[in-house]
């Protein structure tokens, strides 16, 4: 593990700070595969929200591009997120508010949320225990009833992300990438531009998590499914379509739950109820 960096309170790795800084954030969704992941993950969402208004925690929540929908669909939006420039940017969009942060300790009162979202911390803390912290943190923070829901990459994005990007078929990248297959640790090499050290989930780890930390009934839906791996111009051109837009979307609904399709998907969101009693 990297070298951390204390701002605030919040102590984070020092390559994740660096890698963050650098403001990939701010348009990594706008296009391609990044595109696909909020449509698909909005798509998802609007399924599993409960009526607007509600109050919604968005850990991890980086520039506020997920904030800035919830936030125009009526929800009341909290952004936390431990980079000072995720957070200066989250706290300028239209009815969000935002504040520093770490997922395994919620500077938010217990029972204060409707949903929690963690639509990114889980894949930044390679120790299982302190991925059950985080999943505890927002069990403790949604009210009873309440929903959280989180974000996953998969196991084999790494590997099938190298089908997609000449620089992952060097065969020098083969070690680094068998080791995210065999254990889940992507740990880059120096000066590596792809991720920062990232755990990477087999389906089924994220329920494990979730029940482990006193939710109930987690579901795991596959985000971009087969689609991820399309050529980005041609995920752009099925968006700016309506009709073959529609038609990506509903193929991607129809296997979201199949068990067997899960892993092909590159992020699976593992959706949880905290218990009434
Ligand atoms: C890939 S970005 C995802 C941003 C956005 N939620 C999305 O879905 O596109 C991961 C986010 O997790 C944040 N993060 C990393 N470690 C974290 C931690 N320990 N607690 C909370 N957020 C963390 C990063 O700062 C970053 O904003």
């Amino acid at each position: 593990m990297a070298r951390g960096r204390s701002v605030a309170d919040v102590t984070i790795p020092e390559d994740v700070l660096r890698y963050y800084e650098r403001g990939g954030e701010s348009e990594r969704l706008l296009t391609g595969g990044g595109a696909l992941e909020l449509v698909r993950t909005r798509d998802v969402l609007r399924r599993l929200l409960p009526a607007s208004p509600s109050r919604i925690a968005d850990v991890g929540g980086a520039f506020g591009v997920h904030a800035r929908w919830l936030a125009e669909d009526g929800h009341e939006v909290h952004v936390v997120d431990p980079v000072p420039l995720h957070v200066e940017h989250a706290a300028r969009l239209p009815g969000v508010t935002a504040g520093l942060g770490d997922a395994r300790r919620l500077p938010l009162a217990d029972a204060s949320h409707d949903v929690v979202l963690l639509l990114g911390p889980l894949y930044h803390l390679l120790d299982r225990a302190d991925r059950i912290t985080a999943w505890r943190e927002a069990a403790r923070v949604v009210r009873p009833g309440g929903l959280v829901a989180a974000a996953t990459i998969s196991r084999f994005a790494g590997l099938h992300d190298g089908l997609r990007r000449p620089g992952l078929a060097d065969p020098g990248a083969h070690d680094m990438i068998e080791r995210s297959v065999r254990t889940g640790e992507h740990v880059p090499r120096a000066g590596e531009p792809w991720f920062t050290e990232a755990y990477f989930h087999l389906p089924g780890e994220p329920v494990e998590e979730a029940r482990e930390a006193g939710l109930a009934a987690p579901a795991e839906f596959a985000v971009e499914g087969v689609a991820w791996m399309l050529p980005d111009a041609e995920i752009d051109a099925a968006l700016a379509d309506p009709v073959r837009r529609d038609h990506l979307l509903w193929t991607l609904r129809e296997t979201e739950r199949e068990p067997s399709l899960l892993g092909a998907s590159s992020h699976l969101l593992t959706a949880a109820t905290r218990p009434r009693s």
